[in-house]
């Protein structure tokens, strides 16, 4: 058994056995037609749960082959130019090389005697990211698992930097269309379950700032304490992006913590035409940063940034073990002293190795075409009647839906639309997303891949109409 511990007498079976996994990814992936091949959990499940993990294949071209029937050839695969549905974007190569490295090395990134170096670029992304940002000399942050727990660990800090002792009366404000992990952190810190308040948005998806004032007003003449105001930049569904200056203003004027949710639009971080965009977000006091969603990263590569560092202090705790106090006065950088997590994967080498490879303006000039395709995609779908779209793209998704000629009938045509997407995703032809716009369910596509073309665009949209019209055909026969 010990022929599987990695180590120097396992090194060129390491080498083996890598290059395996990997031969087959490359085929699978230069050989994928479609997306998905639109398998149901009912047909995958028997061959998974026929799998005795109790009795070991031993060979690592088996358990490839079985890998191969249980999952590489079911799987959805987000670098196909017709998936266009959730917030995963292809990655980049050199990432996927950082990602094989930092599994191999294994270093946890709680403290420097687990890592080293690890550490150090770890703070040098930290840094850089807050430069682009702009939050000032005092900066800091740590990488993360994701937005959501970015978003409350942010909230966390807020929490504790707030004037108050009473829990219930903390109130945060953001938008109604700002991401739900706002409403989960609220819960998971303690607070009320009036802690949310929901701020409307304009036509374009941002939140209205005079409502935001209102609200704040509000809040004071009752008592309660604004903790902090969530705003959104690059909003889940509309990629839209709040007011920052004017929510900036508001936030100073009532003393109240500024966090921006950029967990989608930091992409805009490295664009070479749009950083103006997120013109604002440098007076923000913690700003979530998913490289995971617009930096072409693998999953997981998130960051929370603050603008004073000393408000880390919140998540720091000590063991004696691990962290004791006196390494701080030694000056040993123990990240764990800044995160919710204990063991940490070394997700930053793998932006490390993307801007060591590719440089910032690369991943910038990926981020700035898929904003482009989404703009031509909104072109396409502004000049064609068999859709209504939401709002322009600031960033890369559309919210549409089918609305056919026949049909007045806002439920039917609901239905029509949610056919149409499940009817999609069986034929794996492309996946979509979809959403609510009110109390009518739309479609959504969310472009990040660069490899997508107007044409994947418009013939998606026709594989859409042709599966919406089937359903009112077939509903128009069943009613007759
Ligand atoms: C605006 C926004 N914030 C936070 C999140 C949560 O990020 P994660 O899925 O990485 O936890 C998302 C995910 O889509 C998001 O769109």
């Amino acid at each position: 058994m010990r022929s599987h511990l990695l180590n120097d007498t396992t090194a060129e079976q390491y080498r083996r056995s890598v290059t395996d996994g990997v031969e087959r990814v490359a085929a699978k992936l230069a050989t994928t037609e479609r997306p998905f091949t639109g398998v149901t959990v009912d047909a995958l499940a028997p061959a998974i749960d026929a799998i005795d993990l109790d009795k070991p294949l031993h060979d690592t071209a088996a358990v490839l082959d079985e890998l191969e029937d249980v999952y590489l050839r079911d799987a959805v695969y987000f670098h196909h130019p017709r998936y266009l549905a959730h917030l995963n974007c292809p990655v980049v190569i050199p990432a996927v090389l950082g990602e094989a490295v930092l599994s191999a090395v294994n270093s946890s990134l709680d403290t420097w005697d687990q890592s080293a170096g690890g550490t150090l670029i770890e703070r040098k992304l930290i840094d850089w990211t807050n430069e682009r940002i702009g939050l000032g000399p005092a900066a800091d942050g740590v990488f993360t698992s994701g937005g959501t727990q970015s978003n409350l660990q942010a909230l966390l800090l807020a929490r504790e930097e707030a004037k108050t002792d009473t829990l219930a009366k903390l109130r945060i404000f953001a938008s109604e269309v700002s991401h739900f992990s706002v409403k989960k952190s609220a819960k998971l810190l303690g607070l009320g379950q009036d802690a949310v308040v929901s701020i409307p948005v304009d036509h374009d998806k941002r939140m209205q700032t005079v409502a935001l004032a209102r609200e704040l007003e509000r809040c004071k003449q009752d008592g309660l304490v604004p903790m902090a105001v969530v705003a959104t930049a690059g909003t889940t569904d509309f990629g839209s992006i709040d007011p920052l200056p004017e929510i900036a203003e508001l936030c100073e004027q009532f003393g109240t913590w500024m966090h921006v949710d950029a967990a989608y639009g930091c992409g805009l971080l490295a664009s070479l035409k749009h950083r103006d965009r997120l013109n604002g977000i440098e007076r923000a006091d913690s700003v979530t940063v998913d490289y995971h969603k617009s930096f072409f990263q693998p999953v997981s590569s998130s960051a929370v940034l603050v603008r004073d560092a000393a408000t880390l202090r919140h998540a720091t705790y000590h063991a004696e073990y691990l962290n004791p106090r006196r390494m701080v006065e030694e000056r040993i950088p123990n990240q764990v002293d800044k995160s919710l997590q204990t063991t940490r994967r070394f997700d930053a080498l793998k932006l490390w190795m993307t801007l060591r490879t590719m440089g910032a303006d690369g991943i910038g000039q990926l981020f700035d075409e898929v904003c482009e395709l989404a703009r031509e995609g909104w072109k396409l779908l502004a000049g064609d009647p068999r859709f209504d779209v939401v709002v322009e793209p600031s960033l890369s998704t559309l919210v549409f839906r089918y609305i056919p000629a026949a049909v007045t009938d806002p439920a039917e045509i609901d239905r029509a639309n949610l056919y149409a997407r499940k009817a999609l995703f069986a034929s794996g032809d492309a996946i979509i997303a979809g959403t609510k716009v009110g109390a009518r369910h739309y479609l959504k596509f969310t472009l990040l891949n660069p490899e997508t073309q107007a044409s994947d665009i418009a013939a998606v949209l026709d594989l859409i109409a042709g599966h919406a019209e089937q359903y009112l055909g077939e509903s128009l026969d069943r009613a007759s």
